[in-house]
């Protein structure tokens, strides 16, 4: 009987047949058949054998039906053996055609998730194969590396890349696992990207697509603006009931990562006026998006205190914008309590103090909000001074003489300058002749630190980077290492964090060569090897790292007599610690290192923003007008690694709270003065101990 039929209809007979029913050569025939369609080209001979065994036939003869609807549960997956399906997605019509080949349907099955749209036959007669969910699973998934890209009008708008995830043990119930089999988004349109977040994420329930939908969130500024992202989210709200949950919860995670940002932004703040209008007129009409109204309640709200730490908290109060004053220009630092103690972040609207020199040392007074630019505070400053603004330039001097411009669209310029530094206004020319006068070095005086438990201070100091840690803006990285002058906000709290950085790093070689006795320069470079013993203990690796530089600084190292001196263990505990340090095979020690403790508290700051430039610098934005959303997941990742030491409060020891030198501790923890001018140091260090002749 088969003999008489032609090929084609041999095929369709040995495929209508039960799968089990299905004869050797039948099985054969059909892997002949599959052999030549392209949407199987790239299956392994192996995998096609095993599909020959489970696919089915499917046939429809009327134009206009429909497969499946957008939204339905994914049951099988389909290739298309002749004839011509549409793509529909709500709120955006036919999409794409799909023709003899293509397959189509992996989606929802793959990423466990409803369908991404609704499939109809745009011609008569049309002939699938038909790959049932559990079979497609459990066969398919075996699969090496897959790429997979949708279109929209002829376009790629979203290339899904499938990672090859063998099931280790080839259990079943681990290729069942959704997270094994799922794809992860490669490059993309953003709006695509996006459809593609919001229909795979289920509020409150991890699925997965929870680390794209973060990822997209704190990248986002890279490749879009809020404005688009608002607008974009209000369409698809609009557009239908299967995105709304997804749309709300988006916002609300969204708000909680951007926290403070999200909430001075003033086209967000209308888009969620105008978002709460249509939940509200939603809930009228029907109660069950009364949900909807409970989840949008949940959107972050700012209490004052929005650092790393608290990107998760709810919220408890409210304050605006805080008046606080940092003044900058003197040879320390004076912040205001709240902001000395690095209680409080640093937020874009606080009102700085800045101090601003002339030509013969005398300044003026501007204060002006921390994002105002460098050309304003010129500005102010010469409004003040009657002068013409257009002829002068601001210019930091060092507390080592050098000078340098500060470029007129500079924002944050109060936390942007060095430990010590002072602001000049001049006119062009004016700056070599300037003379930092009270350099810190004549004001410094010895802090008699050696005095208190080494673990006390060490703890204090923690306690201070912890602090500043959590008071970053988790976009602060990205405004710094991708070209901050594009966005509006600025890197105030991660300045700050730089500045404590230096401070930390100049403070050994500042204490010891004040230090004019020889015994007590020992004693003292014990203490700061101690000191970093804890810091390294409270896993502080920013403290760390900056102490073990002042100690390698050549105005300690130089110190002979000092160092033979030192006992032998502290010597070899220095050795060990430099080894962290070696900046060598791109710090494969100090990763090593960290790779090899649980947690990091505090990480080693420039070495991930320099990772970060690395990966700005290293990737495009845009590849082919799409998005490329590896670039994001990478950046996304480096920066959670920072929010991840975050998430658990520091341990403290309440002790040390309360012995009877905190209070001083603390501040010195705080202040620690220090003198930056190396030449200085280097003098002092030759005045407590002569060159050896
Ligand atoms: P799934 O979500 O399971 O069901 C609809 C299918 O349409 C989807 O998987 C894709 O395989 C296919 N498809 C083709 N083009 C697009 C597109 N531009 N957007 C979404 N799905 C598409």
């Amino acid at each position: 009987d088969l003999k008489r039929k032609s090929p084609d209809a041999m095929f369709r007979s040995a495929l209508r047949k039960l799968p089990e029913h299905r004869t050797a050569t039948e099985l054969e025939m059909i892997y002949d058949e599959i052999l030549h369609i392209n949407a199987l080209k790239e299956l392994s001979n192996e995998i096609k054998k095993q599909l020959t065994k489970v696919i089915q036939f499917e046939f429809h003869q009327q134009v206009g039906t429909t497969l499946f609807h957008q939204g339905d549960e994914g049951r099988s997956w389909y290739v298309i053996l002749s004839g011509v399906v549409d793509v529909l997605i709500h709120g955006k019509g036919v999409v794409c055609s799909l023709h003899e080949g293509d397959d189509f349907g992996n989606l929802a099955i793959v990423n466990d998730a409803p369908r991404a749209a609704t499939i109809v036959t745009a011609q008569p007669n049309c002939q699938f194969l038909r790959v049932e969910k559990f079979d497609f699973v459990k066969i398919l998934n075996e699969v090496e590396a897959k790429t997979d890209r949708l279109k929209e009008h002829g376009k790629d708008v979203l290339i899904l890349e499938k990672n090859s995830l063998k099931s280790r043990s080839g259990s079943m119930a681990d290729t069942l696992t959704p997270s094994n089999y799922k794809y992860s988004i490669a490059r993309g349109t953003v709006d695509k990207i996006l459809e593609h977040i919001l229909r795979y994420i289920q509020p409150w329930v991890l699925t997965g697509m929870e680390d794209s939908m973060e990822d997209f969130i704190i990248t986002y500024k890279l490749f879009t603006d809020s404005k688009h992202l608002c607008e974009y989210l209000l369409k698809q709200y609009r557009a239908g009931d299967s995105l709304k949950k997804g749309v709300v919860y988006f916002v609300v995670r969204w708000s909680h990562i951007h926290t403070y940002i999200f909430h001075e932004d003033p086209d967000i703040q209308s888009f969620l006026k105008e978002l709460r209008k249509q939940v509200i007129q939603d809930v009228l009409e029907n109660e069950i998006y009364e949900e909807l109204q409970e989840d949008l309640e949940c959107v972050y709200k700012p209490h004052g205190k929005p650092g790393l730490l608290n990107r998760r908290s709810s919220n408890n109060g409210t304050s605006g914008a805080s008046q606080v004053v940092l003044t900058v220009g003197t040879s320390v630092q004076r912040y205001p309590m709240s902001k000395q103690n690095g209680a409080e972040p640093i937020h874009d609207s606080d009102k700085v103090l800045l101090k601003i020199y002339d030509w013969n040392n005398t300044y003026t007074t501007v204060k002006l909000p921390i994002s105002a630019t460098c050309g304003e505070i010129i500005a102010a400053a010469c409004e003040k001074l009657s002068n013409s603004p257009s002829d002068f330039k601001l210019v930091e001097l060092h507390e080592n003489h050098d000078t340098n411009e500060i470029p007129k669209r500079q924002t944050s310029v109060a936390t942007a300058v060095s430990l010590n530094s002072r602001l000049y206004l001049t006119t062009t020319g004016d700056h070599p002749y300037l003379v930092n006068k009270q350099s810190a070095s004549k004001t410094i005086e010895a802090s008699h630190m050696e005095t208190v438990s080494s673990l006390e201070i060490a703890y204090h100091l923690c306690k201070h980077n912890w602090n500043l840690m959590n008071n970053i803006h988790i976009l602060e990285f990205l405004f710094k290492t991708c070209g901050g002058h594009k966005f509006k906000w600025t890197t105030s709290n991660l300045n700050v964090m730089a500045r404590r950085f230096n401070q930390l790093a100049y403070w050994p070689p500042t204490e010891i060569c004040l230090c004019a006795n020889i015994n007590k320069r020992v004693q003292l470079l014990r203490k700061f090897i101690k000191w970093d013993t804890y810091l390294k203990m409270y896993h502080d690796m920013f403290g760390f790292m900056a102490v073990m530089i002042g100690i390698g600084n050549q105005a300690v190292s130089r110190l002979h007599d000092t160092w033979d001196k030192l006992p032998s263990k502290y010597r070899k505990m220095v050795q060990g610690f430099e080894g962290i340090l070696d900046p060598s095979r791109n710090h494969r020690n100090y990763r090593l290192f960290v790779a090899s403790t649980e947690s990091t508290r505090i990480p080693y700051f420039p070495l991930i923003m320099k990772d970060l430039t690395f990966m700005q610098e290293g990737n495009d934005t845009f590849k082919d007008d799409l998005v490329n959303f590896e670039k994001m997941r990478m950046t996304s990742k480096l920066i959670r690694q920072v929010v991840d030491g975050c998430r658990n409060p520091l341990e403290v020891d309440n002790l040390l709270e309360t012995t009877k030198t905190a209070g001083t501790t603390k501040k010195y923890a705080i202040t620690c003065p220090v003198i930056t001018n190396q030449v200085v140091l280097n003098e002092m260090s030759n005045t407590v101990e002569p060159k050896r002749t």
